[in-house]
Order: C-alpha cells, then sequence, then structure tokens
C-alpha cells in the first residue's frame, strides 16, 4: 500500500527517536512492499524559533492531508519562560485539537527482560498487560484559563458527548481484550468526575452488557496501580488524570523511554508519539532509548494503516532485540548502554528475521 506520513520530530530528543522510527517503518515498507512517503514539519519550540508559531499552519494543514502523523516530543527550557505568550507544548494541544484526536491510547506491557530497570518488585509486574485509554481534548487541559495579579484559575468542563465517545472507545477496546473497563474519576469531590461516572455506567450498561465496568477513585488507583498492575486491562480516565497515570504506569515497564501512544479520532488518521518528553539533558548525544517512538511506529501501522501483521511484525522485532540485550542507557546504567542508532539497527535487523515466521504473511 501507499501511505503519507506526516512527521513532525519537534524538540530535544525528539529528531533522534523519530529518526530511528521512521528507519524501522523504513525496513518494513521494503519487507512488505509498501512505499510509505515521509515529509517533514516543524512543531514545537523549533516551529516557535522558526515560524512565531508552535503549530504553523501549514504543518496543521500537512496533518490533516496525511494518513499518520509521527510525533517526537517538544518542549524545552529555552522556551519555559513562564512570562512568554507562546509555548511549544501548545502546538501539541493544538494539534490534538486540529484533528479531533479525542482517545489517547497508552499500552503498557512491561517486556520480561526490562523487568530488572523498574523500581517494582518484578513479582507483581510479570503478565501486566494493561491499555491506559486517556480523554486527550477536554478537562482542564483545554478550560478558559484566567490569571489576575492575586490569582489564576483553570475551567475543568466535560460535556456528556465528550464522554459518551471516549467510553465508547474503551469498552470496544476492551472487548477485543479481557472484557474489562476500570473508569477513574474523582466522584467524590468534583462535578465533572459525578458526571464521568453516570456517563461511564450508562454506556457500558447499555451498549456493552458483555464487558464489566469498575469505577475507581484517581487517588487509589495510584496506589493500585502500583501494588496491584496485573488486576487491570482497560482504564479510561479524564485528560489530566490520564496524564499523571500514564507517567506512573511508565515505571512498571522500566522506563518511560519504553512506551507508545496512539491518538485517535472518529477518521482513520492518528497521531503517534512516545509518552517521554524532549530530556533536553541527553538531547544530541544519541543515547536516546528509541523504543516508544519505534513502537508508535508500530500502532501507527495497526490503527491508521490497517496493517496488523507488519504492526505485530514490529513489536515481535523489539522484543527480539530487549530479549537479546540490547538497551539503551536508561536501561542498562551500570552495563554497556547501546546508542539511538544500535538499538534501531538492532530492531530493523530482527524485522526481516521475525517477518519469516510462518504465520506472519510473505
Ligand atoms: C504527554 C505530555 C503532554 C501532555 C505535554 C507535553 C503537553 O506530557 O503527552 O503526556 O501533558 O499531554
Ligand atoms: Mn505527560
Amino acid at each position: 500500500m501507499r501511505a503519507d506520513i506526516a512527521v513532525l520530530s519537534g524538540d530535544g530528543i525528539g529528531p533522534e527517536v523519530t529518526a530511528a522510527a521512521v528507519a524501522v517503518l523504513q525496513a518494513v515498507a521494503h519487507r512488505f512492499r509498501h512505499a510509505f512517503d515521509f515529509a517533514a514539519h516543524d512543531i514545537g519550540g523549533i516551529a516557535i524559533d522558526r515560524h512565531g508559531d508552535p503549530l504553523p499552519p501549514p504543518t496543521l494543514a500537512a496533518c490533516r492531508r496525511a494518513d499518520a502523523v509521527l510525533l517526537g516530543a517538544v518542549g524545552g527550557p529555552q522556551w519555559s519562560d513562564p512570562n512568554a505568550s507562546v509555548r511549544p507544548e501548545q502546538g501539541l494541544l493544538a494539534l490534538r485539537k486540529g484533528l479531533g484526536l479525542y482517545a489517547n491510547l497508552r499500552p503498557v506491557q512491561p517486556h520480561p527482560a526490562t523487568l530488572g530497570a523498574a523500581p517494582i518488585k518484578a513479582h507483581l509486574l510479570s503478565g501486566v498487560d494493561l491499555v491506559v485509554v486517556r480523554e486527550l481534548t477536554g478537562g482542564i487541559y483545554f478550560g478558559d484559563k484566567t490569571r489576575t495579579d492575586t490569582g489564576a484559575s483553570d475551567l475543568c468542563s466535560y460535556s456528556v458527548a465528550e464522554v459518551e465517545r471516549v467510553v465508547r472507545r474503551a469498552c470496544a477496546l476492551a472487548r477485543l481484550r479481557r472484557g474489562h473497563v476500570t473508569s477513574v474519576d474523582k466522584a467524590n469531590v468534583l462535578e465533572t468526575s459525578r458526571l464521568w461516572r453516570e456517563v461511564a455506567a450508562r454506556i457500558a450498561r447499555d451498549e456493552f452488557p458483555d464487558v464489566t465496568l469498575e469505577h475507581q477513585l484517581v487517588d487509589s488507583m495510584a496506589m493500585h496501580l502500583l501494588s496491584k498492575p496485573r488486576a487491570y486491562d482497560v482504564i479510561v480516565t479524564e485528560n489530566m488524570f490520564g496524564d499523571i497515570l500514564t507517567d506512573e504506569a511508565s515505571m512498571l515497564a522500566g522506563s518511560m523511554g519504553l512506551l507508545p501512544s496512539a491518538s485517535l479520532g472518529d477518521g482513520r488518521i492518528g497521531l503517534y508519539e512516545p509518552i517521554h518528553g524532549s530530556a533536553p539533558d541527553i538531547a544530541g548525544r544519541g543515547v536516546a532509548n528509541p523504543v516508544g517512538a519505534i513502537l508508535s511506529g508500530a500502532l501507527l501501522l495497526r490503527h491508521s494503516l490497517g496493517l496488523e501483521t507488519e504492526a505485530a511484525c514490529v513489536e515481535q522485532a523489539v522484543a527480539a532485540t530487549l530479549e537479546a540485550g540490547v538497551f539503551s542507557a536508561d536501561l542498562a546504567p551500570n552495563g554497556r548502554a547501546a546508542g539511538t542508532g544500535e538499538v534501531a539497527d538492532a530492531v530493523i535487523e530482527r524485522i526481516a528475521a521475525v517477518s519469516r515466521v510462518p504465520e506472519l504473511r510473505d
């Protein structure tokens, strides 16, 4: 198949990990005889420097025309002046909103080879396989903001329709997995959470009778995620709770650098990005972990291009790479660490090998 992929590498380690993901997707295209066209566009801090705008209109227009968008990371200390009128992060938020990508899927499946890197006891981690579905275009991130000399406020609001669509997405996903959804809120305090809980319960009861739904308060969820992570299948929650819980969940996998994400709406277009930030402290040194970006490429193949076999091939190649002990510095603090390019090369080498497995078509 032919596909146009917009590449927004952004700031910090973004360009390095994105280059690794593009190299892997090129290897997939070669192996499975597809033609992927990659076109680079500016977003974030680099776009502020070049165009005075963290999401220049040509970037958004190109993303709208593309089949999928691959993104690295945005932000950095040089654009973090609290008095600045524009910030790199605004570009990312505007892109998510502009493309209507309201559901952010963040899968967490610790690999046996990296359990030692996690700060949690290994026996709690084996068999963990969960996906957080984070609402991405509403809530406090997008409410009115005010600032005066004496205070500030951020408004958190959700419409019924915004809750319905993301809960539907989570229940549909659970149906393809173990059939269990945990809806996370703070219904003992917040009105938006009481609405969230009510809507989630109705959608699950009326439209997904085969899916079991439980409700969990966000503070106890933060605790249970560490003490019994195996108990969870699909976790659905609002924008900011999802942001916080997924950084926490990344510790189950051993490093933030390992986790991918897919941001989806009602169409085929999706935005694929690792959940980590721009890590300015290690940028430009070729040491960043590209696995989160590479696995985001796998999600792109699956969700926007419908190439399930190819997606599974990338995931298996990554698993085989970790199994072989090819670790970047975040996973091998004291051992010999592989550079970003070495990890990518190791995955690419295994793309060919994995695709010889009989159940994968030629
Ligand atoms: C994430 C990031 C972003 C968010 C920032 C960069 C705006 O932390 O994707 O999790 O808060 O959504
Ligand atoms: Mn985050």
